[in-house]
């Protein structure tokens, strides 16, 4: 960390040179951030091309469990496997499975801290997270595991979406769906479900889905016609923006089952848009998925329960299909009970992700005889505070927000906030050791875009910090510690300035670095008022734009670049984090971001891998530099899962184009028959009628 000393110019000097000896501040340059710790992630991936983790083709045979063909087919309830499953499944190579084809049977007990709000994920709700919407939903393609492609070969992988073709001026995109494949009660999933979710939900300006950043994530201008039942065409402005290939993955484009969700769409029905949202409450049961497992049960407060989808459309390359475990259990507990859990055998999975129990968890797998193995990986996960940037009424701030939001839109303001955070304290007080590194905001050290020389860093400094919140006015008149509005400031002048800050109350990370930044607010006289929020009204307050500042742990866009790129930067009216339109639904860009836009457009429209590089480092510069987000802090996860379990790819990393949920490809981990647990809570039962209080059916 290099300090310079700055004498203090001319002026100051003459008007009051003992005011200048007793207060001689130790200002801090901007530098380049110190270089992590290294921390040698355990398992490398072996790296393949698309082609050799699947393909889409027609087998001989295919195969069931055999209580499936007995208690089901046999009796007439489920057509034979061959007709429930798709012209062409999407077939598994064995090859690329760590420990071959699998074994039919047993459950994965995860543990969440999420509760349920619903299954409507099209009209917006969330499942609870900890990848039970992941185990459901299926989207046109898929990125997880793109951990283990090739640099050179990385695109999308196909899923719904089996193949498809540009048009030679690059600005149509054909898309070939899966054909014949169902939803898991045996409806036909074809372009209706496409269409429905693209014409009434995302350009629906009353619907946003789960995670999705809206139409303009896909470009501006972008359109979608069905050709057939299992073709679409996307036309673009730009020419060949294969970026929005990945938006066409989990968090973008995962449609739900318009059989259902049609019908109650106010398009449709006299239903309001609220009642649409909430017309699958968590006990409405055997919600239809493309998914490998079905929610057959829920108890509030108590767990959720999946069984096995009878129409999943994806096979072993011996037929056998998949998946191969029956059930899935999510109970609900907090986040720390999944790491505690995983680590004694109680549970099966867990991302280890909260930094304060690092130690504990490691000191009890080590023990040879644990039931769980735990797998470091990168640092890729990682804090920022976003400061919200709009000016035009995101949000419907009153006085003090708007003179908050004043705030934030200045530079020497947001300079204050990153000198003010001493992020080796921070990251320290998490957990002592090698594994939080310096993180100014940006994107993340050790990622294939990231560029020290790039990268600009305001080291901490309280007197900077001072020296900054000067410079806009903000001194403290009364002597009570916390600075004052400017007198002339609308509605709040005079008056001490107050921010709120929006916080996950789930997490002990978040909660832990919110006292982090409250504390280092404090010393340079800012009041932060926390509103920490449970998870399940986290996205809401989100994108509800009511907050001054936010603490967010951040997505794949700081480490992958070309997933959930266009959240980079606002290039339309909701793909930020930090800054949505206003009241006059346009976004009051401020010049960098300007800059930052026309970066991240160009990155986008792209495709020489050099120019991108050296977009990416004009984009850290921008970001840095203006101080757009502020960074707090990036650690490594570790991935834990029981030892029972097989087929789990060497090097799954917690996150990383998405969570460690979808990267270990689920729907092909088995445990062997010799060590299968009696852990089914259903065994021998398939998913029923959807509907509220059905459940799962035996014969
Ligand atoms: C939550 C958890 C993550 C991961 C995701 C999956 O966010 O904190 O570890 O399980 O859910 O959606
Ligand atoms: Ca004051």
């Amino acid at each position: 960390m290099r300090r310079q000393l700055l004498a203090l110019g001319g002026a100051g000097l003459l008007l009051s040179v003992s005011i200048i000896a007793t207060q001689a501040q130790q200002l801090a340059a901007p530098t380049t951030p110190p270089d992590p710790t290294p921390f040698a992630a355990q398992g490398t991936p072996t790296f393949v091309s698309t082609k050799d983790i699947f393909e889409f083709k027609a087998l001989p045979e295919y195969h069931e469990p055999d209580w499936v063909t007995k208690q089901f087919v046999a009796t007439g309830k489920l057509p034979p496997v061959k007709d429930r499953l798709p012209k062409e499944p999407m077939v598994y190579k064995t090859a690329n499975m760590a420990d071959g084809i699998g074994a039919y049977g047993d459950v994965m007990r995860h543990v969440i801290g999420g509760r349920p709000e619903g299954w409507n994920y099209t009209a917006g709700q969330s499942q609870g997270w900890g990848g039970i919407d992941i185990g459901l939903s299926e989207c046109l393609t898929r990125t997880g595991p793109l951990f283990e492609i090739k640099a050179d070969e990385l695109e999308p992988l196909p899923n719904l979406a089996k193949s498809w073709d540009w048009s030679a001026d690059g600005h149509q995109l054909t898309m070939h769906h899966i054909e014949g494949a169902k939803w898991s009660d045996g409806v036909a999933f074809n372009a209706d479900d496409v269409m429905f979710y693209w014409d009434d939900n995302i350009n629906d300006p009353n619907v946003k889905p789960l995670n999705s950043k809206g139409a303009d994530s896909f470009g501006v201008g972008t359109t979608l016609k069905k050709i057939n039942d299992y073709t679409v065409q996307w036309t673009f402005k730009e020419a060949f923006p294969k970026q929005y290939l990945y938006t066409m993955a989990y968090g973008g484009f995962c449609p739900g089952p318009s059989h259902l969700l049609k019908p109650q769409h106010p398009k449709y029905s006299k239903n309001t848009y609220d009642q649409y949202k909430n017309a699958f409450p968590p006990d409405f049961l055997n919600i239809p998925v493309m998914g490998a497992w079905v929610p057959v049960e829920y108890r509030s407060d108590d767990i959720i329960v999946m069984r096995r989808n009878p129409y999943y459309w994806k096979v072993d390359e011996k037929g056998n299909q998949l998946p191969y475990l029956n059930e899935l259990e999510y109970k609900l507990s907090t986040w720390a009970d999944r790491d505690v859990q995983a680590v004694a055998g109680t549970g099966d999975f867990s991302n280890l992700e909260q930094a304060e129990s690092y130690v504990e968890a490691l000191k009890h797998s080590a023990d040879p005889a644990a039931p769980a193995r735990l797998a470091f990986g990168a640092r890729t996960i990682g804090y920022a505070l976003l400061p919200n940037l709009s000016g035009n009424g995101w949000g419907e701030p009153d006085a003090r927000g708007k003179a908050v939001r004043e705030l934030n839109r200045n530079l020497d303001f947001r300079k204050a906030l990153t000198y003010a955070i001493d992020r080796q304290h921070l990251g320290d007080s998490l957990v002592k050791g090698p594994f939080t590194a310096i993180y100014p905001g940006g994107l993340y050290a050790g990622t294939a875009y990231y560029d020290k020389a790039s990268t600009v860093f305001y080291p901490y400094s309280l007197d900077s910090a001072k020296a900054e919140l000067k410079k806009v006015g903000l001194v403290d008149t009364d002597g009570d510690g916390i600075v004052n509005f400017p007198k002339d400031t609308p509605g709040v002048g005079g008056q001490n300035v107050e921010i709120t800050m929006l916080d996950n109350a789930d997490y002990q990370t978040d909660k832990s670095l919110g006292e982090g930044v409250i504390a280092a607010m404090q010393a340079i006289g800012l009041r932060v008022i926390p509103n920490t929020v449970s998870g399940i009204k986290m996205t809401a307050a989100q994108d509800s734009g009511k907050w001054d500042w936010q603490i967010l742990r951040q997505q794949s866009e700081v480490i992958s670049v070309v997933q959930n790129t266009s959240s980079l930067a606002p290039v339309g009216p909701q793909t930020s984090w930090q800054h949505r339109a206003g009241t006059d639904k346009t976004v009051d860009l401020l010049p960098f971001e300007k800059q930052m836009v026309d970066v991240v457009n160009k990155f986008i429209a792209s495709q020489d891998p050099a120019e991108r590089v050296d977009l990416m480092k004009q984009w850290q510069k921008i970001n840095t530099e203006n101080v757009n987000n502020i960074g707090l802090t990036q650690y490594p996860g570790a991935l834990i899962v029981n030892k029972r379990f097989a087929n789990i790819p060497a090097g799954a990393p917690v996150f990383m184009f998405n969570w460690a949920e979808d990267n270990i490809i689920r729907e092909r981990v088995f445990v062997p028959q010799d060590k299968q647990s009696k852990f089914e809570l259903h065994p021998g039962t398939l998913p029923g009628a959807p509907g509220k209080g059905n459940g799962p059916i035996s014969d």
